[in-house]
């Protein structure tokens, strides 16, 4: 497998592997500063060719934060081939996942993140955004890098097949029609106004996790996307109420 290193703002690298039975790209995202961050691990089959990519940026043992959006294979199924890798390293996650997840599946005690609490890596601040279910996921949040405006945004605006590593292309038609095949998103009241939230920080870059990096009108495209799900769900209401 090869994996694709891409910086996407400054300091902040996209490692890109596409995985052809998923027909998904799956990202990682490397943050280099005194404490460097990984966003997203990789499922485990990944971590020998992800792995590689990261030490071409930096010594893996140097690595000191290792977060994800929320628990699933993709996002953290190797959290602790990288524990082992980065002695010094720790997982940090929201202080509910580290409560129902974390605290039992990692090697190590994890540093559990309050909604909004930053985590200044010397260089770069990145700062943990609950949202919780949204897109899935009861422990599920994001990113968001503050000096670069930055938005690590996971499982938003999944599309499938090979993108290419950046584009200011429509990002929210290809992340619908993924949508109406796969079912990722759990329609609920809070996924529209959490959408619009993200859009009110004003991104310049959005980091997709099975996607490229976005450098289009960010704010308006996750505002868009929030309209069409926001539709989606009232239509799917009025048709339960009949
Ligand atoms: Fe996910
Ligand atoms: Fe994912």
């Amino acid at each position: 497998m090869d994996t694709e290193v891409t910086e996407i703002a400054a300091d902040i690298f996209r490692l890109s592997t596409f995985v052809d039975e998923a027909n998904l790209p799956m990202n990682q995202f490397l943050i280099r500063g005194e404490e460097p961050l990984l966003f997203h691990t990789g499922m485990p089959m990944l971590f020998p060719s992800v792995s590689d990519a990261a030490s071409t940026l930096l010594p893996l043992d140097t690595l000191r934060w290792i977060t994800f959006g929320h628990v699933e294979a993709d996002e953290s199924g190797s959290m602790n081939r990288w524990l082992e890798a980065a002695p010094k390293s720790q997982v940090a996650h929201g202080a509910m996942g580290c409560f129902v997840q974390i605290g039992y599946l990692a090697d190590r005690r994890p540093r559990p993140l309050e909604d909004g609490e930053v985590i200044d890596i010397g260089g770069r601040r990145v700062r943990r955004i609950e949202t919780p279910h949204v897109p899935h996921g009861w422990d599920a949040g994001l990113l968001f890098e503050e000096t670069t405006s930055t938005l690590l945004c996971g499982d938003f605006f999944t599309a499938f097949g090979r993108p290419v590593s950046e584009t200011e292309h429509d990002i929210v038609g290809p992340a619908l029609a993924a949508e109406d095949l796969g079912h990722a998103t759990a329609l609920t009241p809070a996924l529209g106004s959490t959408l619009r939230a993200l859009a009110d920080l004003e991104p310049d870059v959005l980091g997709l996790m099975h996607g490229p990096a976005y450098r289009g009108p960010c704010s308006a495209a996750l505002r868009e996307l929030a309209a069409a799900y926001d539709g989606r769900l009232d239509s799917e209401l009025q048709r339960l109420r009949g």
